[in-house]
């Protein structure tokens, strides 16, 4: 939480402070009543910037988190759900989400109409807030080791989302994540994984996970979807291809759709 994007005591400086004392000096004989309103002025911008302060730290995290955003394809699936809901339509209405900091994905979904969603979040998390603690409780996100099979029965969802998760997998276990993946979602599954060019930011990112991420080229995925017999979401990819570009949305992350088994 080091990069702060602003410097909070400049910006102060520059929109509260100088303008004011400005106006102070270019009067020569300020009425009482002027003083008294300027300095009224002056204890409401104070207030008004110290509760922006406290306040402010969620705006801070937003730019913050924009940031980060940059280097995390989860966050990529936050700023992907508007063109995810139109090219998924019905579709999104009962949604896992698998992938780091899925509480947040999960939290985010649940805001949305007709919008049921799971999360499955694969690394411990000790830093978990009270909602995300509290979406645990529920059951409705579940830590879990995602080499094992999920708990869940097969079509389960609609719509199954998995982000940065399996740039950690090596194949062999690929080979067993990916297939449950698909068999628990009824009309798709969609993938959101790095591109090798992010490597060296997400390796310092992650490296609490103890492994670094292995960032695959999309003729790489691309090979092992048809080497592995994964079929992929024509009609889906087209449209998330046209909606992004309608919207000059432009993914961070390479975004892959896979159908599911018929
Ligand atoms: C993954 O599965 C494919 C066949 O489905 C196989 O050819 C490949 O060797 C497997 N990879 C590993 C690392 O087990």
């Amino acid at each position: 939480m080091s990069r702060r994007p602003v410097n909070p005591t400049r910006r102060f400086g520059e929109t509260g402070g100088v303008p004011l004392s400005g106006s102070l000096h270019q009067k020569s004989r300020p009425s009482p009543l002027l003083t008294i309103g300027l300095i009224l002025l002056g204890t409401f911008l104070l207030i008004a910037y110290s509760y922006r302060g406290t306040g402010g730290f969620s705006s801070d995290k937003e730019a913050l988190n924009k940031v980060e955003g940059d280097l995390s394809c989860t966050s990529e699936v936050q700023r992907a759900i508007p063109v995810l809901k139109k090219v998924y339509g019905d579709s999104m209405h009962k949604v896992l989400h698998m992938g780091p900091e899925t509480c947040t994905v999960v939290s985010l979904l649940l805001k949305e109409e007709d919008t049921e969603a799971w999360g499955v979040e694969p690394y411990d998390i000790e830093d978990a807030d009270s909602s995300c603690k509290s979406l645990i409780r529920k059951g409705i996100v579940r830590v879990a080791d995602i080499k094992f099979p999920l708990p869940y029965k097969p079509k389960s969802f609609s719509l199954v989302i998995v982000s940065e998760a399996l740039d950690y997998l090596s194949p062999r276990y690929l080979n067993k994540t990916l297939p449950d993946l698909v068999r628990v979602s009824r009309d798709g599954l969609v993938i959101f994984a790095g591109y090798p060019g992010q490597q060296k930011a997400k390796t310092a990112e992650f490296s609490k996970f103890g492994r670094p991420a292995k960032l695959r080229s999309s003729s790489w995925w691309i090979k092992y979807f048809v080497q592995n017999h994964f079929e992929e979401n024509e009609v889906a990819s087209k449209k998330f291809e046209q909606t992004a570009s309608k919207r000059s949305y432009k993914p961070s992350c390479q975004v892959f759709h896979l159908s599911s088994y018929h």
